[in-house]
């Protein structure tokens, strides 16, 4: 095994076959340090850190995608084919559409649409709908019953543009759809391309319809939830 561009890792089993995909690397280290046992880091190329432990005895890895689809694409692409990842479970965060969905609510997308031209490069004579996959929507959605964790699960906008000149974000939102984040279309092209599971998982930090925003100590508390979510369905 040599290792990718992207990722220091020559030896086998060094990487999960669950990963655990925050945008932000520092929140990688940060879930490893605080969620997983004797967790070992396994990458730092470019700072995007990669650790793998265990969470209640199960083998599980966690690594920093970076921001958008491009970067997500580079990581989850060498993940499922190089090294050969199953299961992949983005955790981020995203911007409300709807004015019943609130900061702080964990939203799951079950499908996401996107204003990018990712989906291109495969060719298809149509328009591809980026899906989730049913299994670990199903157990995310029965781990988060079970918690008694209320959950939205719907359709997600994954976007290029953080800062967008239009305000069309209104239109996706007329087709139901729920919220607004950057990368998880990318992964479930990837994912479904390539056999692999993808899902993600996400907390309301801020809500397009009314302007509100979270603190950082208000998103701590969604995060633990998110997090709960994320371990138990891995
Ligand atoms: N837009 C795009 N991505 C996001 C947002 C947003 O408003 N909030 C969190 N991630």
């Amino acid at each position: 095994m040599i290792p990718t561009p992207h990722i220091n890792v020559s030896k086998e089993g060094m990487i999960a076959e669950t990963v655990l995909l925050p945008g932000d690397p520092l929140r990688a280290k940060y879930i490893a340090e605080n969620y997983l046992d004797d967790a070992v880091q396994f990458n730092a190329v470019r700072n995007m850190f990669g650790y793998t432990g265990t969470y209640k005895g199960k083998k599980i890895s966690v690594m920093g995608t970076g921001m958008g689809m491009p970067s997500i694409g580079i990581y989850s692409y060498e993940l499922i084919n190089f090294y050969k990842v199953k299961n992949l479970i983005r955790i981020g965060s995203c911007g409300s559409m709807q004015p019943d969905l609130k900061v702080h609510d964990i939203v799951i997308g079950l499908s996401a649409s996107t204003n990018s031209n990712y989906a291109i490069q495969y060719g298809l004579p149509g328009t591809y709908a980026p899906t989730a996959s049913y299994d670990l929507v199903k157990k995310v959605v029965d781990i988060a019953d079970k918690k008694g964790i209320k959950v939205r699960v719907g359709n997600i906008l994954s976007s290029d543009t953080f800062y967008d000149a239009s305000d069309s974000w209104r239109k996706w939102a007329k087709m139901g759809v729920l919220a607004v984040e950057m990368e998880a279309a990318a992964l479930y092209m990837n994912a479904a391309f390539a056999g692999a599971n993808a899902l993600c998982i996400l907390t309301v930090s801020d809500s397009l319809v009314n302007g509100e925003e979270t603190t950082s100590e208000e998103r701590q508390n969604s995060f633990t939830q998110m997090m709960e979510l994320a371990l138990e369905s891995a």
